[in-house]
């Protein structure tokens, strides 16, 4: 009976060792959290290196004791051990062994995997075209998986830890090594660096009363100072929205040395690339030929080309008949691209505060007051939106003056020319009165004055 119970006793030891031992994968410099297995209520801990003589690491009690080895790597509660910046010579087999007051003990294992993730010739960038080749090893006899995910988040070529390649700009970004043993998995970060433009949107929204700036930014910075001796030509081509024709505008070869302006029509400036790596153009203010899509392609000394694209959309309000208006007149703006709008992305126009049609949601690229009136004068704004996100906005000024202005020009221009008729008529009138007075007067002289005459006489 008593033989039983220590066989069962045993067994249940054998089990819960082997079932709780714990396997991790960790680099150099990493973290490994150990934890404690299951603890007896009146428990007594200690952590060890399993090869030669045992070397203690750290232990801990119910009683409140906490001891690490010296150094500033290592910590211990009751659930774990923790070790910070993981050295070479932390990897290995760690036991913690587990009494409670009646001498039991628990061994437990705790596997400590070194893992080493590497590029051949580690460059702290790659150009396009030369050789990418990763490794991802794991020093260990368990049973055990591993494979590469790309940045894009696909699996690479199934070979066991290692992918070699010809590096690509999607090559660019975050690789993964995931460990696989025994259903659980590790993964292992590793930044691979392939000179790339960067990543910005393939829409440039301006309009004509904002500048134009296209971006073309290269990265890394490292490659900047190494441009001239790894670039052969840069060109930038424009193809207008309304033509399927490609223009250079720019091209650069490093043979001389020269950035030369083909398109002098075109009135963009740049910067100084080789400087900052800022491939940009620029021009104070967008104009409606702008449109279209403008392509900067570098050409490699290892004959890799690498080229970004970007659709330049420019706003612009055009009001017919125009913007100087009499209230009452028929008027049509229309805001637009040039073209049909990219799905997802609206119109939305916003009239003065003063406007009666202020309130009013325009959602449409068409806009027709059949009466304009002047408190229709001000500000009008049409805004380019992806959802609630304004990508860019065109303003046009309407100066709409009162119909009454024009009567009351009309009515005082007529009022002053009745008034002068009048006074002509007035003074004709006059004119001819007084020389009939006179002449009456004449008259009247001409008859009276005999009689005074005799009169005195006599
Ligand atoms: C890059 O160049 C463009 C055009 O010259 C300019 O607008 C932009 O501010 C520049 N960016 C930086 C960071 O210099
Ligand atoms: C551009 O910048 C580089 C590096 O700062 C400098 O050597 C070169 O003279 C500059 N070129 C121009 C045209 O300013
Ligand atoms: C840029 O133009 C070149 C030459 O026409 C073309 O080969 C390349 O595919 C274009 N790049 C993009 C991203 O459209
Ligand atoms: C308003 O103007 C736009 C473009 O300027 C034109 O396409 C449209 O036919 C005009 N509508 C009316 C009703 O005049
Ligand atoms: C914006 O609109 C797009 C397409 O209409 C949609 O897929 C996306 O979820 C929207 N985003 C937000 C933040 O509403």
């Amino acid at each position: 009976m008593k033989n039983l119970l220590q066989f069962f006793l045993c067994l249940i030891i054998v089990l819960k060792t082997s079932g709780a031992d714990e396997v991790i994968y960790r680099r150099v410099g990493e973290r490994a959290v150990l934890n404690s297995p299951v603890l007896p209520h009146q428990y007594y801990v200690s952590w060890f290196f399993e090869r030669g003589p045992e070397i203690e690491i750290a232990d801990v009690s119910y009683f409140g004791r906490k001891h690490v080895n010296p150094g500033n790597r290592l910590s211990i509660s009751t659930n774990n051990l923790i070790i910070n910046n993981m050295q070479e010579e932390n990897f290995g087999t760690i036991v913690c062994k587990v009494k409670d007051d009646f001498k039991f003990t628990f061994p437990y294992l705790c596997i400590l995997v070194f893992m080493l993730v590497s590029m051949e010739e580690q460059r702290p960038f790659l150009i396009p075209g030369h050789r990418l080749s990763l490794n991802c090893n794991a020093e260990t006899k368990r049973r055990h998986s591993v494979y590469w995910i790309k940045p894009a988040g696909n699996k690479a070529s199934p070979i066991q830890g290692s992918v070699t390649k010809k590096a690509e700009s999607q090559d660019n970004g975050k690789w993964k090594c995931v460990v696989k043993d025994n259903g659980k998995e590790s993964e292992f970060e590793f930044f691979v660096s392939v000179v790339d433009f960067s990543s910005a949107s393939k829409y440039v929204y301006t309009s004509t009363n904002l500048p134009l700036s296209i971006p073309f930014w290269i990265t890394p910075k490292e490659f900047v100072q190494k441009i001239l001796s790894n670039v052969e030509t840069i060109e930038w081509l424009f193809t207008p929205k309304t033509s399927s024709t490609q223009q250079t505008i720019f091209s650069f070869s490093s043979k001389n040395g020269q950035l030369k302006q083909e398109d002098t029509a075109s009135e963009l400036s740049y910067k100084n690339f080789t400087d900052g790596g800022n491939f940009s153009l620029h021009r104070n203010l967008a104009r409606v030929e702008d449109r279209g899509t403008y392509n900067c392609s570098i050409t490699f000394t290892n004959g890799y080309v690498l080229s970004r694209s970007l659709v330049v959309d420019v706003l612009e309000i055009t009001p017919s008949p125009g913007t100087e208006l009499i209230s009452g007149h028929h008027l049509n703006l229309s805001c637009s691209t040039g073209g049909p709008l990219e799905t997802g992305v609206t119109v939305k126009w916003v009239p003065p505060d003063t406007s009666s049609l202020a309130k009013a949601d325009f959602l449409s690229g068409h806009l027709i007051i059949t009466r304009v009136g002047t408190e229709d004068s001000g500000k009008w704004r049409c805004d380019l939106r992806r959802n609630t996100t304004t990508l860019t906005s065109a303003v046009i000024t309407l100066k709409i003056d009162p119909i009454l202005t024009v009567w009351m020009i009309v009515t005082i221009c007529a009022a002053g020319i009745i008034l002068i008729l009048l006074l002509i008529l007035a003074f004709i009138l006059f004119r001819r009165r007084q020389r009939k007075m006179r002449q009456l007067r004449h008259r009247l002289c001409k008859c009276k004055n005999p009689k005074p005459k005799g009169f005195y006489k006599a």
